[in-house]
């Protein structure tokens, strides 16, 4: 550990990490515009959770790299049920990607091999940075968690009853597990300097690229010369409530040196998910979850 690296912020004892290991009912039959109806807003939310089989297996080696060096038996736990948790992530979000190539939405897959492939080679040459992006990227997917339950009826309730609980699922399991990365690049490293360098990457990466990646499936709905579309859909992206701009104040707490993710105290936003899990009812009350 450095000597400016801060202490680990410990979790309270009833904290957990639990991988939860699901199968969604979403399928072939599930509505094409299964958000909303809004091909726009469908075609975000796919752009971005077809990212997350190469991203968040990128998350997973980033953090495994370090593993030997970490002695906390606490965060050693945490480490594991981390990757459990991205694992399965993953396979569910290319279950997704599998349909959306029958669909003819065939850009995404081709991308994602250029993607895991650069993802793979930074691991490979950078194992420092790609901890530091990886610690970068799971605040955003904190922060989009958090407001996912914060703000249901903007960002939930839209959602076909077939996706709600993958949403809800994910969200809960990334607010879970939001500090294990950073408890880790604190143990191995702790520069400030890089986190930056990282979360600014990572913010050019994910609020430019992801609508980048929407552009063939616009083309393919015939939707991304039309006016309307951009006029209605940006303010949903980058609007005073748009997914990206609605949580700034949380986004730029990242920058304060003392920043951990456990000072957002959001663990218990989750509950009711954890509850309807526990009661094997996630995926049947999907209307029940805002
Ligand atoms: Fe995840
Ligand atoms: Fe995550």
């Amino acid at each position: 550990m450095t000597a400016t690296a801060p202490a680990l912020v410990k979790l309270p004892v009833d904290h957990d990490i639990i991988p939860r290991d699901l199968h969604f009912n979403f399928s072939d039959a599930s509505p094409r515009a299964w958000y909303g109806g809004d091909s726009f807003k469908t075609n975000f939310f796919n752009a971005l959770f077809t990212l997350f089989p190469p991203g968040e297996d990128f998350f997973v080696r980033s953090v495994l790299y370090y593993r030997g060096q970490i002695k906390d038996e606490k965060l050693q736990r945490d480490i594991t049920n981390f990757s459990c948790q991205e694992g399965i992530h993953s396979r569910c979000h290319a279950d997704h990607l599998d349909i959306l190539e029958k669909q003819g939405y065939t850009s995404l897959k081709r991308e994602n091999k250029y993607i895991d492939a650069g993802l793979r080679y930074l691991n490979k040459r950078m194992p420092k940075f790609s901890l530091a992006l990886t610690v970068a990227l799971e605040h955003f997917t904190a922060m989009l968690s958090h407001q996912l339950f914060i703000y249901p009826e903007l960002f939930l309730d839209p959602a076909h009853e077939d996706f709600r609980p993958l949403m809800a699922w994910h969200a809960l399991e990334e607010l879970e597990h939001k500090a294990v990365a950073f408890d880790v690049y604190q143990q191995v490293d702790g520069s400030h300097a890089r986190l930056v360098l990282a979360i600014m990457l990572a913010t050019i990466s994910l609020t430019g690229f992801t609508v980048v990646r929407m552009v063939p499936l616009l083309f393919k709905d015939k939707i991304l010369f039309k006016w309307k579309t951009w006029k209605e859909g940006l303010p949903f992206l980058y609007g005073k409530h748009g997914i990206f701009t609605i949580s700034w104040r949380q986004y730029l707490r990242f920058y304060d040196p003392d920043f951990h993710p456990w000072h957002i105290q959001d663990y218990k936003l989750g509950e009711k998910v954890r509850d309807m899990y526990s009661q094997g009812i996630l995926l049947t009350h999907a209307r029940d979850l805002s």
